[in-house]
């Protein structure tokens, strides 16, 4: 049991009774955290009900319960919103349910299987309702309205908005992963680096969306901003959102503005017969009208300003050799770091010199599917050096991918992206 637990309360019977996390290190095996994280859970009391707003991962329900029970009593609990149903926010709500049965569950239209996949069995004792964007909850003198938000960072995901008092409950959307009992952002330590690479592994490679997203929250003018990781956005709420906004637009001034297609050649060579691949790979493409083609050496480059690149390119081909069975390290640490930006609908394309068996080749190209790119062309596997007559058919290999880009010839091979 957690000593000292208290609600704290954000605004007039508006109460923060989630929970502080600061050993965790690692979250979702992906992110990073010097000093851990919060799962903020909120209850909204009103004349005529009371609302709990998201709940903590499982293991921190017993801090939960506690602050809880300071601000409501379970039978006076009518409705449990639950903005996104990832375990972190839903791990205390089979308990909370069990202790409130009388409470109706509110989820998005798109998330009854995951609510099914958390109640199990028991979800046929309570009342649900799965909600549209805009739907709305009375409390009595208090309206709670859902703000779709799919996509950040799961399909179902949603916020909930108090109009009257400007009060947005936002889930994972905006949050940080940062541990600090002060608790709002005007009082906690410096946490600009976690609200950044938040977004970054959470929400950028849902950039589209988090743009429509911020379309429907910036003329609501938040006057503050609930999360549930990190610290509460009460100090210049729409700083985070215009954050939002220039964090998921175009990272560079673009110098094509959309009227050439961008191809991205990415390489690496053992014995020089990749890179005479890559290089007539290169001249073919170039020869097309409306694409412009770049030419990297992996060698010669950091991963990072490579994907920052790729986001907003059209076609990624990559060249390897193929070594003891495998396409080399960095081809990997490239394709493995495109799981942070969007790729859905992108080309591709693959090649590469080898010696016994050529794997690299396929094993790319169903990466590239993985990833739900479309790959267009066979990859083009020579054995050892390339002759001339195999340098010309990299050379027509680059500019059938090209023409393919730009609309001026049809994929060859079936598009298994669109399978
Ligand atoms: Fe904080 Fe997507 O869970």
């Amino acid at each position: 049991m957690n000593k000292n637990a208290k609600a704290v309360e954000i605004a007039k019977d508006i109460h923060w009774v989630g929970a502080f996390d600061p050993d965790l290190r690692v979250f979702d095996l992906i992110l990073k955290t010097a000093n851990g994280t919060t799962y903020n859970a909120y209850v909204v009391r009103g004349s005529e009900g009371v609302a709990v707003i998201d709940t903590v991962k499982e293991e921190f329900s017993d801090a939960f319960f506690e602050r809880l029970e300071q601000v409501v009593a379970y039978e006076d609990i009518t409705a449990v919103i639950l903005n996104h149903l990832e375990p972190d926010h839903v791990g205390a709500a089979p308990e909370l349910m069990r202790r409130a049965p009388q409470a109706r569950i509110y989820v998005s239209n798109r998330g009854l299987k995951l609510l099914n996949a958390t109640l199990k069995d028991e979800l046929e004792m309570y009342a649900y309702t799965l909600t549209n964007d805009g739907d709305q909850v009375s409390l009595g003198d208090r309206t709670l309205t859902f703000v779709h938000t799919p996509y950040l960072h799961w399909p179902e995901t949603k916020c909930t908005w108090i109009e009257d008092e400007k009060i947005l409950f936002s889930c994972d959307v905006f949050g940080s992963h940062f541990c600090d009992e002060r608790l709002y952002n005007d009082l906690v330590g410096d946490f600009r680096f976690s609200f950044e690479y938040y977004f970054k592994h959470i929400m950028r490679p849902f950039k589209r969306f988090v743009l429509e997203a911020m379309d429907k929250i910036e003329p609501l003018e938040p006057a503050l901003i609930a999360p549930s990781h990190g610290p509460i956005l009460r100090d210049h709420p729409m700083e985070y959102v215009r954050s939002y906004r220039s964090l998921s637009a175009s990272r560079l001034p673009n110098e094509m503005e959309g009227k050439e297609k961008s191809l991205l050649i990415f390489y690496m060579s053992a014995y020089g017969a990749t890179a005479d691949m890559a290089r007539s790979v290169y001249e073919g493409a170039s020869d097309v009208d409306g694409v412009r083609v770049s030419l990297y050496d992996l060698q010669g480059g950091e991963t990072d300003p490579f994907v920052d690149l790729i986001e907003e390119a059209d076609c990624l081909v990559f060249g390897s050799p193929t070594i003891n069975g495998d396409a080399v390290k960095p081809v990997w640490d490239v394709l493995a770091s495109l799981i942070s930006i969007e790729t859905k609908g992108k080309f591709g394309a693959a090649f590469g010199s080898y010696g016994w068996s050529g794997e690299a080749v396929p094993m790319i190209e169903d990466r590239l599917r993985g990833l739900k790119i479309r790959v267009p062309e066979k990859g083009v596997r020579i054995k050892f050096h390339p002759t001339e007559q195999e340098l010309e058919d990299c050379s027509a290999f680059g500019r059938s991918i090209a023409e393919t880009l730009c609309g001026k010839a049809k994929p060859k091979v079936v598009d298994f992206a669109d399978l």
